[in-house]
């Protein structure tokens, strides 16, 4: 049966207390560890989110009732305790915060009983993740899922700090709003009222946040919930939250500078981690053809070499062939592995394949000088003796290569180079290689749609000397957009923005837009910028990603209080979920088979 805590009040926090403590009379509150009863002496270790604290039990300290209560006390039941801190009669517990003293109980309060949870609460659990989703409740008690919420929760704390500290004002947006220009697909809300229309949850406060840069709030920012149905990954869930920003009369060297401050600032304030500003730079073009993608990891080499002039002309077919049809011949050298065993090579093969090219080409340079390859057979001895020298080859490498189209080669050695560090356990956990990289392009080539998309979004303002090609050759031009990334992460990114309606129009007009769509679609934007609009541009952080790596994890649920799973549905609460007939029937809804 509970107790209430009438007349007792909470003095610390079970994981607060130390030998400073010492002789204090005090009076904690939490859930029940473990309990172990030696006979005449009864210990209880107390959990609260500050951590565990033995509390010791005897009769002659506690009296027959309190002690005949503490036996009564279980796994997770939630327990009230006053006693005396004493610094602990047998060995000291080194794992423990707590681990030099005890508490001696005087008297015991059972506040609440529970059923043997499902999974034990304990740090670094085995238990399966279905099954601690479903019980999350449960879950969110183990530690280290605590700490990393109350992590999330400082280094929202210092964000705020800072960001009011350089002058930005807090502003919450819309959640019901029109569609949002970020490119996944929208979650829609019924209307009731309207019917036939559809609120759609924000993919990013983008447009408001440009809005109220014209209505002159100067420096606008907001921890937003964002919304987007796209294909779950590793990092992503279909709701995420951004640290917002955006900034008036500025250039993108005030949003890096600030970024990056704010950045360095969160890391040392919450775990102490030093990040020396300002922070690198390079190129979206240095960045693929160096580590074949837009978020290098930059913590080891394995570089992409282009060998497509060596090749050319070669013998062998597939590179040759790669060649003719306007593609590229790129590689890697995998340091000391030229005798990696074949399966091991034939699984990377398979890597490969998954990213769309038919095939990975290797060639080992043996200890002895001698050639182990896919494709030495087709290849003259020069041939192969220049492509090795190109690639840097010396006995005892391996080289891996790829031809196809050379958005295709660098997706496939961008992801295998990051592969193969992973296995051969070259990722540093405790190195953090921050770095920007700008001059991203300005359009994409959708296959999909036949057309360029904005790689960023439509509002992204062009490279100054980029825009007289912006009509004869959008391929080549280049935007003022900008990611962060860390270790091979993409953390935020953002963009200077348009504010010439002239320039904005030549946009829309290159992506296929006709003025009607946008105006439909970004009506009162494009209206607000006859106004009067400051020069502006802003940016966006993950926090979930930012958090996964001061937490470092790579599960981005692990810093989520209630995340969803890959389908994105909720394993707790069952959610998405059907309704009731009444319910669609006043949102003229009818769902079909
Ligand atoms: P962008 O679309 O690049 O830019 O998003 C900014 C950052 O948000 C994070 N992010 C996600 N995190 C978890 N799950 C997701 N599904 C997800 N999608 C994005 C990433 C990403 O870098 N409005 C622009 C910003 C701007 O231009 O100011 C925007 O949303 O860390
Ligand atoms: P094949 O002629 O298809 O038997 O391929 C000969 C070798 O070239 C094999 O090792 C293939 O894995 C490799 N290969 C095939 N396609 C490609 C490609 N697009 N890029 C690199 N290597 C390839």
């Amino acid at each position: 049966m509970a107790e209430s805590m009438k007349g007792m009040k909470r003095t610390h926090r079970c994981g607060e207390l130390s030998a400073a403590n010492i002789g204090e009379k005090v009076t904690v509150m939490g859930w029940v560890q473990k309990q172990r009863n030696k006979g005449g002496i009864i210990f209880v270790d107390l959990r609260d989110r500050a951590g565990i604290l033995q509390i010791i039990f005897e009769e002659a300290d506690c009296g027959a009732e309190n002690f005949a209560k503490a036996e009564k006390l279980r796994s997770e039941f939630v327990a009230a305790v006053t006693g005396r801190v004493e610094k602990r009669a047998g060995a000291v517990n080194e794992n423990l915060a707590t681990g030099e003293i005890e508490v001696r109980a005087e008297e015991v309060r059972i506040l609440s009983e529970a059923e043997t949870p499902p999974f034990p609460i304990e740090e670094n659990s085995r238990t399966k993740e279905e099954l601690r989703l479903k019980y999350r409740y449960l879950d969110l008690r183990r530690p280290d899922l605590q700490r990393n919420l109350i992590l999330r929760s400082r280094m929202t704390a210092a964000v705020h700090t800072f960001l009011k500290d350089e002058g930005f004002l807090e502003v919450e947006t819309p959640i019901l709003n029109k569609s949002t220009p970020e490119g996944a697909r929208d979650y829609l809300v019924p209307s009731r009222i309207h019917q036939g229309c559809f609120y759609a949850l924000p993919q990013s406060p983008q447009i408001f946040k440009q809005l109220l840069m014209c209505s002159g709030y100067d420096r606008y920012f907001q921890i937003a919930r964002c919304f987007r149905d796209e294909d779950l990954r590793a990092d992503r869930q279909p709701e995420f939250t951004q640290i917002d920003m955006e900034m008036s009369f500025v250039d993108m060297e005030d949003v890096l500078d600030v970024t990056e401050r704010m950045v360095a600032r969160v890391c040392k304030e919450t775990v102490g981690l030093e990040i020396p500003l300002p922070l690198k730079r390079m190129t979206w073009d240095e960045a693929m053809n160096r580590f074949g993608s837009d978020k290098p990891d930059t913590r080891f080499g394995m570089e992409l070499t282009d060998v497509s002039e060596t090749v050319k002309g070669c013998g062998f077919g597939v590179f040759t062939g790669a060649l003719e049809a306007g593609g590229s011949v790129r590689g890697i050298n995998v340091k000391g592995q030229a005798e990696m065993p074949r399966k091991k090579i034939d699984a990377l093969v398979e890597f490969a394949k998954g990213y769309g090219v038919k095939g990975l080409a290797y060639l080992a340079v043996l200890p002895d000088g001698s050639y182990k390859s896919s494709f030495a057979k087709f290849m003259a001895e020069e041939e192969l003796k220049s492509l090795v020298a190109v690639m840097g080859g010396e006995p005892g490498d391996l080289l891996l290569f790829a031809a196809d189209k050379l958005k295709l080669v660098w997706s496939v050695l961008g992801a295998l180079r990051v592969e193969l560090a992973r296995q051969l356990g070259m990722l540093d956990e405790n190195q953090y290689n921050f770095l920007w990289v700008t001059e991203f392009p300005q359009f994409e080539w959708s296959d999909e749609e036949e057309r360029y998309v904005a790689m960023h979004h439509p509002f992204t303002m062009p490279m100054e000397e980029d825009l007289e090609i912006l009509e004869t050759d959008p391929g080549k031009v280049r935007a003022k957009a900008y990611d962060i990334v860390v270790n091979g992460m993409e953390l935020g990114g953002g963009s200077v923005r348009i504010f010439q309606s002239d320039i904005q129009e030549r946009m829309f007009e290159a992506l296929g837009f006709t003025k009607e769509k946008a105006h439909e679609q970004f009506g009162f934007l494009l209206d607000a910028f006859k106004y009067g609009v400051p020069p502006h541009a802003g940016l966006a952080i993950g926090l979930e990603r930012f958090v996964m790596l001061l937490a470092q994890t790579d599960n981005i649920r692990d810093v989520i209080a209630f995340p969803k799973i890959k389908d994105a549905s909720c394993l707790m609460s069952d959610a998405p979920g059907k309704v009731e007939e009444k319910q669609l029937e006043e949102l003229h809804l009818q769902v079909t088979e």
